[in-house]
């Protein structure tokens, strides 16, 4: 009986708890999309998945950035179709970013998709042969002159529904009602 009581009380800890971060992600989220303009997570369509995936065409060697990178389907379905290739997903929001470790241990692909739990906005493009994207306008603009710097370097760059702003995309693919730019 106590044995029960003690696991009853247990998990409802963890229900609290989680609601807690949830709550607490959701209002950052918030006031983070609406003060800086920074993209809320939502994730990309699964049924676009395989198109963009398509659309990408990784080699071997390549090395796939994505650029706030949500609970990870992006790079886990860009694995499906390229597993010899490296990813890599930045993150800010905790719990998408616990959400993706989560997932890629559960599918055994934490081995194979680095996540990291940072800004983008700090990080470091060397590594990268492909870019992705699904952010918001206010972002795109922010990013801009980066994104222009590494299209220059030769890196491919992908952006769901949103281009580069005063930048020609190289071609412009349709997934239904959403676009993907290619640069
Ligand atoms: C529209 S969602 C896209 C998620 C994923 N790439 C996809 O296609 O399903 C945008 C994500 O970017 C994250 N994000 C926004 N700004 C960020 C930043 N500066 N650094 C890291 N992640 C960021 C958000 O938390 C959100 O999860």
């Amino acid at each position: 009986m106590i044995y029960l009581l003690e696991i009853i009380l247990i998990a409802l800890a963890v229900v609290v708890v989680g609601w807690i971060f949830f709550i607490f992600s959701f209002t950052r989220q918030l006031v983070a999309t609406f003060l800086k303009g920074e993209a809320p997570f939502v994730p990309t369509k699964a049924g676009i998945l395989p198109k963009i995936a398509e659309a990408l065409d990784l080699a071997e060697n390549s090395t796939l950035y994505d650029l706030g990178c949500g609970d990870a389907r992006i790079l886990v379905a860009c694995h499906k179709t390229q597993p010899k290739a490296n990813f890599v997903g930045f993150e800010k929001d905790f719990v998408p970013y616990f959400w993706a470790k989560l997932r890629l241990r559960m599918m055994g692909l934490s081995k194979n998709i680095r996540i990291y739990k940072k800004d983008f906005f700090k990080a470091d493009f060397q590594e990268a042969t492909h870019m992705f994207l699904y952010l918001g306008p206010s972002q795109m603009k922010k990013l801009a002159e980066i994104l222009g710097r590494e299209i220059s370097n030769g890196k491919k760059v992908f952006s769901l529904q949103f281009n580069i702003p005063n930048r020609e995309a190289r071609e412009i693919v349709n997934l239904g009602k959403e676009k993907l730019y290619i640069y």
